[in-house]
């Protein structure tokens, strides 16, 4: 029924998102605040979470974890426990208004009862957690590795909790207000409490831009819910693969330096690729670990610079030259493209599945 419905509405859903929000920001002027600036840009973001949330968790128990994870998470956007039902009130009626005659009040009751299942779990994961919505943490370093790569370094003004390979969501107040990403952390938790981040700014990139080319020290972020399971297995025996592309290496230094804190007995290897030698923005000192472990190996290669010494070719072609490794633990990250041909690499030499951890820039 849910599906159905929605396809009544599907096509005319900028118009369906343009009521949405204005339902809810003429009865609730104040919400306005909690979203970013630019509607335009994010138009139907919210709206569109909400529609895929609903239809595809057609049972929300297997998405227990997710939905208590996003409803911690909503805390950064400072939602509040009675806003569920002023969205939810405003999504409902923003696809009746659309939907013409064939719209049916068994309808109403689907969505009403499909979005109070979810947002009770995402309620319940905000209530449970002890950690405050976000952290402030200072600018205490900025450099520009290449034209579009910078990183830099943080320190949150009070502790915070992270694994080795999760990501954090960020917000930079100052450029860009109300506009959350995520970035993963380039370290494993220290004792200072930084964080380092490598950021590369895309295109019109609205966040990465401002993190790469306007962030100065002295600034003051915001970071928010560590989230991902892209950790370490300490009980896992198996050497490891580590694949990344572009400044998907930051959760790849960071599982390295946990490993430098107590492996002695796994092989590890490390696959980085990027177009240009120039995006090989950090191998200076993937070179340095590789010379002070001996358990480490680094493997470099271009795929649109020629002259490059190291390999040439799309990563996953030049993993797929090594090997075999249907023994090993993979961890995957960069761009949702370079994730994906890398799956169907690793898919092809017939590494299992469960043994592959990856994080996609863009799903
Ligand atoms: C789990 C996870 C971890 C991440 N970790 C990092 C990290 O450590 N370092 C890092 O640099 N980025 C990381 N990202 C990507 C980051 O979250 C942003 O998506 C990215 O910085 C673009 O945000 P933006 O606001 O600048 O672009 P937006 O304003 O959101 O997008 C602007 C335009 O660029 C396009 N676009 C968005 N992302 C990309 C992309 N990756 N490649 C090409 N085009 C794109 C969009 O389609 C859009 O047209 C991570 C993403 C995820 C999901
Ligand atoms: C069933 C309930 C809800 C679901 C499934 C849901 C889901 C989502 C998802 C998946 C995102 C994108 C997250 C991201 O990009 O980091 C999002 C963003 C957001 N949500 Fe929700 N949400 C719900 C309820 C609410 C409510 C009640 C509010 C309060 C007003 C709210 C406010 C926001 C805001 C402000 C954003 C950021 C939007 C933007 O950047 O444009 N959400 N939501």
């Amino acid at each position: 029924m849910l599906k159905e419905s929605w396809s009544l509405v599907e096509e005319h859903q900028d118009k369906v998102a343009g009521y949405f929000y204005a339902r809810i920001f003429l009865s609730y002027p104040d919400l306005r605040d909690l979203f970013p600036v630019q509607m335009d840009v994010q138009r139907a973001r919210l709206l569109g979470a909400i529609v895929q949330a609903v239809q595809t968790l057609e049972d929300p128990e297997r998405f227990d974890d997710y939905l208590r994870s996003l409803g911690r998470d909503h805390r950064k956007f400072h939602v509040e426990p009675e806003h569920y039902e002023v969205v939810g009130g405003a999504l409902i009626e923003s696809m009746r208004a659309h939907a013409g005659e064939q719209w049916g009040v068994e309808y109403d009751q689907a969505w009403a009862d499909a979005y109070a299942v979810i947002a009770a779990k995402m309620l319940a994961g905000a209530e449970a957690d002890p950690n405050p919505p976000y952290w402030y943490a200072e600018v205490v370093a900025h450099e520009r590795r290449s034209q579009d790569i910078a990183v830099f370094t943080v320190l949150p003004l009070q502790p915070l909790d992270f694994r080795a390979g999760q990501y954090l969501s960020v917000e930079a107040p100052r450029y860009q207000p109300r506009l959350w990403r995520t970035y993963s952390p380039a370290n494993a938790p220290r004792r200072d409490n930084t964080l380092e981040f490598h950021v590369r700014a895309v295109g019109a990139g609205w966040v990465s831009s401002a993190l790469v080319r306007r962030l100065q020290v002295g600034d003051m972020i915001k970071v928010a819910a560590p989230m991902g399971t892209m950790t370490l297995d300490r009980r896992s025996t198996r050497d490891a693969v580590f694949v990344a592309g572009g400044t998907g290496l930051a959760p790849v230094k960071s599982l390295l330096e946990e490993l430098t804190r107590y492996n002695r007995t796994r092989w590890v290897h490390v696959f980085f690729g990027a177009r240009n030698r120039e995006d090989l923005y950090d191998l200076a000192d993937l070179n340095r670990l590789a010379a002070r472990y001996p358990w480490l190996s680094v493997v470099t290669a271009c795929s649109d610079d020629p002259t490059f010494p190291g390999e040439q070719g799309d990563i996953s072609d030049v993993v797929a030259k090594y090997g075999p490794w249907k023994e090993h633990d993979f961890f995957v990250s960069g761009s949702g493209r370079m994730v994906r041909s890398t799956l169907k690499r690793l898919a092809e030499l017939q590494v299992p599945s469960v043994r592959i951890k990856y994080d996609s820039f863009n799903e």
